[in-house]
């Protein structure tokens, strides 16, 4: 468990997962991610939930990860980071999830949505992916899942230029279900939730397996990713990018 990320179960089948660091603009730690990935198998496992909805704080939905763990992952064995462990299961989960995204979503803030079935935003909501910029790669299959969804040359500029995108934009590329006011966004993902979890189950499940398509492709290339992204975390490039941001100075070389 984390005290950063909280979950109620609500009525109508409807798991709320928020993420509360809004000191950090809800930048992930290992604590957050296991909590959150723990949230995500107790989901599929039990009778009672049927979808699960991530909601941030206000202006914040989150940050991506804690940039303080990539400055010191690094050092640590690859494979069982609980931010891969997370993405893991975020690919194979069952159950319906829906995201209600209000302020910041960057980095895996955004790739976790891309993994949604339903994605609602306030019209506050910026959307990047800065993965290139830090000394990285894209992650949570999302060099897959974004092509796809949006075609390849936008995708290039969004994940290789690092573009930020607003609420009307990501509706525009068919990213979003719903733009709406912050005060409704939370109210209304779990209403749409609760409208999933009604659902007979196997019928959602079995028609949710053919939408999202070919499964394997994409854990295939989520674990692609994430060896080429354990190399770059090692790189000094990579890392004189993270101690910048940390000590917000600008990198040497930049
Ligand atoms: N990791 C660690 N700390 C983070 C963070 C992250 N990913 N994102 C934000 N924070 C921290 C900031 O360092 C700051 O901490 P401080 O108050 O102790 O200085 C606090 O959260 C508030 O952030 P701040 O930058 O002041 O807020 P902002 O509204 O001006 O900007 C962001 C918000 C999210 C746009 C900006 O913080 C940002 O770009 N963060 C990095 C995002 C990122 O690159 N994530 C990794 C993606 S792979």
């Amino acid at each position: 468990m984390s005290e950063n990320v909280r979950i109620a179960d609500l009525e109508g089948g409807v798991r709320l997962v928020t993420l509360d660091r809004p000191e950090k603009k809800n930048a992930l730690t290992g604590a957050m991610y296991d909590a959150m990935r723990g949230a995500l198998e107790e989901a599929d496992a039990s009778e009672a939930v049927g979808a699960v909805v991530f909601a941030g704080q206000p202006g914040a939905f989150c940050a991506g990860n804690d940039i303080a763990d990539f400055a010191t992952r690094a050092d640590k064995p690859f494979g069982d980071a609980p931010s891969l462990r997370f993405i893991r299961q975020l690919a194979r989960t069952r159950t319906p999830m829906v995201a209600a995204v209000d302020g910041v979503a960057v980095g895996i803030g955004t790739t976790l949505t891309l993994h949604c079935d339903l994605v609602y935003a306030s019209s506050a909501a910026r959307f990047r992916m800065p993965f290139v910029e830090l000394g990285l790669v894209p992650e949570a299959a999302s060099s897959y899942l974004l092509p796809r969804r949006i075609g390849r040359l936008k995708a290039t500029e969004l994940l290789l230029l690092s573009e930020m995108f607003g609420a009307e934009d990501a509706a525009a590329l068919g990213l979003l279900n719903g733009v709406m006011p912050s005060d409704m966004l939370v109210e209304h993902a779990v209403a749409q939730g609760a409208r999933l979890a009604a659902l007979p189950r196997s019928a959602l499940q079995a028609s949710r397996a053919l939408i999202r398509g070919d499964q394997d492709a994409v854990e295939a290339a989520l674990q692609a990713e994430a060896e080429a992204f354990d190399r770059q975390l090692r790189t000094p490039e990579a890392q004189a990018r993270f101690r910048a941001f940390l000590d917000r100075s600008k990198p040497a070389s930049a």
